[in-house]
């Protein structure tokens, strides 16, 4: 059973007016998904939504990889985990209304702690809920797309951390600002690699982090 979307699509004239606030219904955003059909069904496929809302195309999005994170790995809470870890760090949201960003947050964890519930008594595992709040903590940014900044009393340059699986059980981040990767991203027909001589670009991290196990994502900041 899939969680009952909401299908609120203005909360005030006054946020129309000022931010554009109008959601997509979920019949629209199914039949846009639907045309990367694919790309939704990967589990570790990447999702930006630079002006989310409360996230009714990251939570569609979210809702089919966990299901086929179900299919697939159901029979062992390990497994599960691991891959619904991949499933939530791949997608990542930006907007610039703080409600909005609070309550995304929370609905993708409430589709994560759902599903998860379905397979494994009780609540979710402390360690694995854990890491799944850190990383959608890190994932959706209180951040203005246009100018590429955080929205707070400082600013800061928008930063998205990279998830990537290695060896099974561990996890490697690295962190990119959103800067690099839209100049990446302009140019990516670019080969990244090429003994020809062209012009080659790739991304540099502004940060890494040593491997750490994917259950203890959020022991980085401790
Ligand atoms: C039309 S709504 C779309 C929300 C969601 N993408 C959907 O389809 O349901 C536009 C969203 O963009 C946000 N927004 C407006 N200007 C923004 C900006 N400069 N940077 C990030 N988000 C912005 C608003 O707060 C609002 O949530």
């Amino acid at each position: 059973m899939r969680i009952i979307k909401k299908e609120k699509q203005i909360v005030s004239q006054e946020r129309v007016s000022n931010h554009g606030e109008v959601y997509t219904g979920e019949r629209e955003v199914n039949a846009m998904l639907d045309l990367v059909k694919q790309e939704t069904e990967r589990i570790d496929s990447r999702f930006l939504e630079p002006a989310c809302g409360t996230g009714n195309f990251l939570a569609e999005v979210l809702e089919r990889k966990l299901l086929i994170v179900a299919l697939r790995y159901s029979k062992s809470q390990l497994e599960y985990e691991r891959y619904a870890v991949l499933a939530v760090s791949s997608i990542y949201g930006i907007d610039i209304l703080q409600d909005n960003v609070v309550e995304c947050r929370k609905r993708l964890f409430d589709i994560f702690n759902h599903d998860y519930k379905r397979f494994f008594k009780g609540e979710t595992k402390g360690k694995c809920g854990e890491a799944i709040r850190y990383i959608l903590k890190k994932n959706i940014i209180w951040g203005d797309a246009l100018n590429l900044k955080t929205v707070e009393r400082n600013p800061q340059p928008i930063t998205f951390s990279e998830w990537s699986p290695v060896n099974g059980n561990m996890l490697k981040r690295r962190d990119f600002t959103f800067r690099v990767l839209l100049d990446h991203a302009a140019v990516k027909e670019l080969p990244l690699f090429s003994d020809l001589g062209d012009d080659v670009y790739i991304p540099k991290p502004v940060k890494e982090y040593p491997l750490i196990n994917f259950l203890k994502v959020a022991d980085i900041d401790k």
